[in-house]
């Protein structure tokens, strides 16, 4: 009977996932598409932009080599909960069985005493109310073991200066994603993937140069010595879906952010070993 059932939960672990991947035209929730797709899975690519839609989709089949039934779009503002309703409501009920959200739009910088509050508001809408109206028009509709995946990141627990609206929302993402954990189990499990640094289109804004020098300075930071790469990030927003005992956590992917030194190495005295 053990075996029976040990073969049952390897065989629902491995079973290729349909996933809808909000924020999947673009960074990681591309990747994660990709990642989907790789293992033999579907991916229902969700974002603002049609073109941005369409180019995604081109590039998961290029480098996935597979068909065009494997990648879907659909263009949706996620900080609309009515067009998110009716999104879910034009998708078969069992027919997905995960769902990411990834999408953000640009976070203001700045300290908080001179910040506009209005965009402040912005980046809780474009990244908090869009997982909050995905979680609750999308989760009615996944099918039974299925699994919700919210991305956040590092700022909310190790913090950096002037980067308060997106360490608010990161922490406020954390939190959802324990509560649903407990609402929506035991026929759903949500987790949360906090990623570092990673190179992404969100940064294809900046001047070169200037970009160059930021990932340079974070990469030099960190234990492992180098940014992320988006396959990183889809590689452990698969992992969170596909885990069957894994279930409100917060799994940081962040090449060692968490445990960084700030001093400068050569005046520490701790890690001169005379401290
Ligand atoms: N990159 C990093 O270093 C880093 C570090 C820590 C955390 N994060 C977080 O990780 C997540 C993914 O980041 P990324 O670098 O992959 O970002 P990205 O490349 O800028 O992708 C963001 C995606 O969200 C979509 N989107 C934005 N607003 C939307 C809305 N209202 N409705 C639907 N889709 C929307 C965008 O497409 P459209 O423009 O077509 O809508 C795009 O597909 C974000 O939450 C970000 O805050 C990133």
């Amino acid at each position: 009977m053990q075996l029976v059932l040990a073969w049952i939960a390897a065989a629902t672990a491995m079973t290729p996932q349909r996933a809808i991947v909000v924020g999947g035209s673009s960074g990681m929730g591309k990747a994660a598409a990709k990642q989907f797709v790789k293992n033999g899975g579907h991916a229902l690519l969700v974002s603002r932009s049609a073109d941005k839609l369409q180019r995604a989709r081109e590039e998961i089949m290029r480098e996935t080599g597979a068909d065009a039934y494997a990648v879907d779009t659909a263009a949706v503002d996620a900080t609309d909960e009515a067009s998110v309703a009716a999104f879910a409501a034009g998708l078969a009920p069992d027919s997905y069985d995960a769902l990411v959200v990834s999408a953000a739009g640009r976070a203001p910088h700045g300290p908080v005493a001179e910040l506009d509050v209005a965009d402040a508001r912005g980046m809780m809408d474009s990244k908090f109310w869009t997982a909050w109206h995905c979680a609750k028009h999308v989760a009615p509709v996944l099918a039974d073991g299925g699994s919700i995946t919210f991305v956040a990141g590092v700022l909310n627990r190790r913090p950096g200066k002037n980067c308060a609206p997106l360490a608010a929302t990161n922490g406020a993402l954390e939190g959802l994603t324990r509560s649903l954990a407990l609402d929506l189990g035991p026929r759903l499990r949500v987790n949360c993937m906090s990623p570092g640094f990673c190179d992404t289109e969100r940064f294809d804004h900046m001047d070169t140069e200037r970009k160059a020098a930021m990932l340079a300075n974070t990469a030099a930071s960190l234990p492992l010595q180098r940014v992320g790469e988006p396959a990183d990030m889809g590689a452990a927003i698969h992992y969170l879906a596909s885990a069957q005992f894994v279930t409100g956590v917060v799994l940081d992917v962040d090449g060692g952010h968490g445990v960084r030194q700030y001093a400068d190495a050569a005046t520490d005295p701790m890690r001169r070993g005379d401290g």
